[in-house]
């Protein structure tokens, strides 16, 4: 496992996945019952952005570097609002100099009824999420294979929620691997939400992937492409993809409000696009 989030950390793609996730926590929220949200790859949680990591690639400065003080309309501000908030409560004085990750922004977001469970393998980064949540009775952190939790740690006993299954893709058949997983998870909880990462850099592995999810027989897919520049000659992170399982409703129309909004901001290279399809179940 080489693979460092922290060389990446709050770039366009953490962005594009962070406010999804939090489109979906806000959603859970609208009823009282309590959820789980679980994290399978949730990385260390909270990002030194003037790290030598970071400084390194600067990838943040094309991510949340953008967004943070931009101006942005009523009706994407209200919807990016939770996401916003999460990043600034980590930096209080303006600016962006720490970035929150996964179970950081998932945690802000719950209320006292609801839980995490933030899984990580690498054995220093589960050391230092568990720093991080030390004494957080509302979050679990476990040193784990998020791939054996898609088994074990399903349903979990709140019967509402979402799993984020976010992997490095450092590993050939990553993307089989997705499948796999989404499947075994969605036999034993046909109804939790699920948010799936992946890279838009391998176009051939992209189109298997989407082939593989229409034939899974999972009954409601929705896939949200974000391209930042056109096809790169040698492989590169051209884009971002999640596909979502059961998404709420209301998730396809926000997403048709704030994706333009981010893309405006984010993209680098004409064209490139940013799409939204179901895979399966709802047609617009
Ligand atoms: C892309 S990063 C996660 C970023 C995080 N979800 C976020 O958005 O802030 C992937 C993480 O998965 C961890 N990892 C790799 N293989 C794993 C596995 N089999 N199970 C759990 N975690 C794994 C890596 O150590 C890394 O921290």
């Amino acid at each position: 496992m080489n693979y460092r989030h922290a060389y990446h950390a709050g770039n366009f793609a953490d962005v594009v996945k962070h406010v999804v996730l939090s489109r979906l926590i806000d959603y859970l929220k609208q009823k009282d019952k309590a959820f789980r949200v679980i994290d399978t790859h949730a990385g260390i949680g909270r990002y030194d952005l003037s790290s030598v990591e970071a400084q390194k690639t600067g990838e943040w400065q094309g991510g949340i570097g953008r967004l943070i003080d931009a101006q942005i309309d009523k009706s994407a501000a209200a919807l990016l609002a939770p996401y916003l908030e999460a990043v600034r409560s980590l930096n209080p004085d303006g600016g962006v100099k720490k970035y929150p990750g996964s179970p950081l922004i998932a945690r802000h977001l719950l209320r006292k009824q609801d839980r995490l469970s933030a899984i990580e393998l690498h054995d220093q980064d589960a050391s230092r999420l568990k720093t991080l949540f030390a004494g957080d009775f509302q979050t679990r952190v476990i040193e784990l294979d998020g791939w054996l939790a898609l088994g074990a740690h399903l349903p979990p006993k709140e019967k509402r929620g979402l799993v984020l299954i976010d992997p490095p893709f450092e590993e050939a058949g990553e993307f089989d691997r997705l499948v796999d997983g989404m499947q075994k998870a969605h036999k034993r909880w046909p109804g939790g939400i699920y948010a799936l990462w992946y890279p838009i850099k391998d176009r051939k592995a992209i189109i298997a992937f989407r082939k593989a999810l229409k034939q899974s027989g999972v009954p409601k897919l929705l896939d949200i492409e974000f391209e930042i520049r056109p096809a790169s000659r040698e492989p590169s992170l051209d884009g971002s993809g999640m596909v979502v399982v059961n998404p709420p409703f209301t998730l396809e129309r926000e997403l048709r409000i704030v994706l333009p909004v981010l893309h405006r901001l984010l993209a680098v290279e004409k064209p490139a696009h940013w799409s939204l399809e179901w895979l399966a179940g709802e047609q617009p």
